[in-house]
């Protein structure tokens, strides 16, 4: 199978991290300087809200900022929500959808897909999280991640597949001490290319397909050695500049 040339991707989910304003500076700034080299990849950083304005000047053609979530109106009488058109003013080029963590407080799939082509509506790129809680041994998890995919892109067109990407990340993975084993990995992006194609034929190429989950400095080389991932979903890593680059180094030079 020949894989289109598109770009590769890392992205680095924050979470509710780091407590102020200056830290957050302090590690975009030390990100930012460190991808002197890098001309392949592209590195998107997502902290929480409330430090988009404060770093909106960083992004450049291969820096980028993204967003954890938001919600699919795009104003109105919702209080305490964010819409992707106001996220959009501090230069946010992407979106993180339907991460587990917000699955776990009760985002179902639907909603995910309202919000999916809401951020692509917005000329954003939508970060689709899809993943199973437990891998179990007769492979009820495939059809989980396939249903997950499918409603995720419910009546996403397909012109604009170079707007989305798939982030696969096992829900048991994320936050654990160990990453999925880079075979399961690799049979995994196997099979969500597989899916993807099913629903959108060759256009599928288009769409990006990374892993999340326990990603380090130290496993990025072997889980992206082989299968088709274009890059990372990284969580605490992230807030480390210093193993952040060299994940995005792996990345780069894969
Ligand atoms: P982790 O988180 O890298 O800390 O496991 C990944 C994620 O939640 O996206």
């Amino acid at each position: 199978m020949v894989m289109k040339k598109i770009k590769k991707l890392v992205v680095g989910n924050w979470k509710m991290n780091p407590t102020s304003l200056s830290e957050a500076k302090t590690i975009a700034t030390t990100v930012k300087r460190g991808l002197r080299n890098i001309k392949k990849t592209q590195v998107v950083l997502c902290p929480p809200y409330v430090y988009l304005s404060g770093l909106s000047h960083m992004p450049t053609t291969i820096l980028f900022l993204g967003a954890q979530n938001a919600f699919h109106e795009p104003s109105g009488s919702y209080t305490g929500e964010i819409s992707f058109s106001q996220l959009h003013q501090f230069k946010t080029g992407f979106v993180i959808i339907g991460h587990s963590e917000r699955r776990a407080v009760g985002e179902t799939d639907e909603v995910i897909n309202k919000k999916v082509r809401s951020v692509i509506d917005e000329g954003m790129t939508a970060i689709l999280c899809v993943g199973e809680k437990i891998h179990d041994v007769h492979g009820d998890y495939l059809a989980l991640v396939r249903q997950q995919i499918i409603t995720g892109l419910r009546d996403v067109s397909k012109k604009m597949l170079d707007h989305v990407v798939i982030a696969y990340e096992p829900v048991w993975a994320i936050g654990a001490k160990d990453a999925m084993a880079p075979a399961d990995v690799h049979e995994m992006s196997i099979y969500i290319k597989k899916v993807l194609k099913d629903i959108f034929g060759v256009l599928a190429d288009s769409i990006r397909v990374i892993y999340g989950g326990a990603v380090t400095e130290f496993n990025a080389k072997d889980i992206i050695a082989d299968g088709f991932l274009h890059g990372f979903l990284v969580g605490r890593d992230s807030l480390k500049p210093k193993s952040f680059l060299e994940i995005i180094k792996v990345v780069e030079g894969k």
